[in-house]
């Protein structure tokens, strides 16, 4: 069998969590691959909303085993947060959610560092979650890092080592920082952990594949927010392309599957950074108030803009999508006409081609389409879809090159219409 990926073609917050509970039947694994607690993905149905940050979204259908894999990075006192959330509400997972040893531990003085150099860059700040993502994967690529499974063995003088080395740096840039307030829960987490399964993840799968198992790799963030092919600097610090899914669980290329690409009817960003298509106008925060355009996790209203159809081109060549999934089309109902950018203009030339460089002059060319002005939330089968939705999805097909499978009309589970299956 091969790894199926579900990755995000935006800026994230596609729809990702939604995606993947409704995909989980189909699957007996469900992993992680990058990323960490700056994800917040969203799912709803039987009128309950979760949201999910470490842990994958494949938890809530039917006993399947969800994965953190080795390429994600972990901070103990949120996870520990999470999963007694989930408890709470009557999700134990302990009997099925398996954490790579190799995955790395957010320390405390990442999310201090996060913050300082944040705070050092001033009007140029990245506008990160805050959660010490780029601190954690510097120190994994430095190879300074802590793994999960160094909880196992000599843990202390390794975490002291690294604290002492955060706060040299903490200290330098004069940074104001209170490492015991968090310190106590930090390490409260890292005794949680030992409650669940650790893995060699990258064996793990590897024998699932071999004995049948279907597995999907869960992206997080989107590929517009890459380390390599993003928008650099504005970017997270880990690959969230499909090529990720190999390096953040020990999959070989050869053993991925279908590459789902999901993205918005129109586009957001959350944090700064270049965005073509962006709107600060009335149209935008129209498309604000009906998507409840506001970050899962950080609250921090989303900037919304038309569909870019240059960097979703780009992203489906970078992660190889075998199919498509829109979400959020029913934002758009009551709109008269939408837009969609064909084309960049840079420094006056025209190009379909995605630039080295998004910030300064790039100006989108836009082709404008007739709205549906048709309430669609309710509509459960292809063949309701109005004429001129159709027209639409026929547009961005042809552009795209790649088939729509999933339409998404709203937030909940059941608002959801698969248009094919695949052989
Ligand atoms: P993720 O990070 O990719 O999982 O996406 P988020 O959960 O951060 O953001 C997506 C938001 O849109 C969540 O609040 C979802 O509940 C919501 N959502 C998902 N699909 C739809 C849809 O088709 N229509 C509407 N209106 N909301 C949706
Ligand atoms: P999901 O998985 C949207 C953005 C941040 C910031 C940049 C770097 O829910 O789609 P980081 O904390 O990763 O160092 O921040 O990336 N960002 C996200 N934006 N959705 C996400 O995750 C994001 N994770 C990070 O806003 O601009
Ligand atoms: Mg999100």
């Amino acid at each position: 069998m091969k790894v199926d990926t579900l990755l995000g073609l935006q800026w994230g917050d596609e729809g990702k969590g939604k995606i993947v509970d409704v995909l989980t039947p189909n699957y007996d694994i469900i992993a992680r691959f990058q990323g960490g607690p700056n994800a917040g993905h969203t799912l709803e149905f039987e009128g309950q909303k979760y949201v999910l940050r470490s842990v994958p979204s494949g938890i809530f259908q039917g006993g399947k085993i969800n994965i953190i894999g080795n390429g994600v990075v972990l901070d103990p006192a949120l996870f520990k947060a999470e999963i007694e959330a989930l408890e709470a509400s009557g999700h134990d997972l302990t009997q099925r959610l398996y954490i790579s040893r190799k995955a790395h531990l957010i320390l405390p003085t990442h999310r201090l560092l996060d913050a300082a150099y944040e705070t050092q860059k001033g009007s140029g700040k990245i506008g990160t979650t805050g959660k010490g993502i780029g601190p954690a994967y510097t120190d994994k690529v430095s190879r300074n890092g802590l793994r999960v499974g160094d909880i196992e063995c000599n843990f202390d003088a390794k975490y002291n080592e690294a604290i002492a080395r955060h706060e040299t740096i903490l200290q330098q840039m004069r940074y104001e920082y209170d490492l015991k307030a968090i310190e106590k829960e930090w390490r409260e987490g890292i005794e949680y952990i030992k409650r669940f399964r650790l893995i060699d993840s990258d064996h793990f799968i590897n024998n699932a594949l071999r004995e049948g198992k279907k597995v999907l790799a869960e992206g997080a963030q989107g590929t517009m927010l890459d380390i390599d092919f993003g928008s650099y600097p504005f970017v997270t610090s880990s690959n969230t392309i499909c090529a990720g899914a190999c390096t953040g669980l020990g999959v070989a290329p050869s053993k991925i599957g279908e590459v789902y690409g999901i993205f918005k009817a129109y586009c957001t960003r959350v944090g700064s950074g270049p965005f073509p298509t962006e709107l600060t106008d009335e149209t935008g925060q129209k498309m604000r108030d009906l998507g409840q355009e506001y970050g899962s996790v950080t609250g921090r209203p989303r900037r919304c803009g038309w569909i870019d159809l240059v960097a979703l081109r780009y992203a489906i060549l970078i992660d190889g999508v075998t199919h498509l999934i829109m979400m959020k089309s029913d934002v758009l109902d009551t709109f008269d006409t939408i837009k969609a950018c064909v084309a960049y203009k840079v420094d006056g030339k025209e190009t379909e081609d995605f630039p080295f460089n998004l910030n300064g002059s790039v100006e989108p060319a836009y082709v404008e389409l007739p709205g549906w002005q048709t309430d669609m939330t309710k509509m459960q089968a292809e063949d309701e879809f109005p004429e001129e939705f159709n027209a639409y999805l026929s547009f961005l097909e042809e552009t795209l090159g790649v088939k729509v499978k999933i339409v998404s009309v709203g937030p909940d589970r059941a608002q959801t219409i698969i248009r094919y299956q695949e052989e």
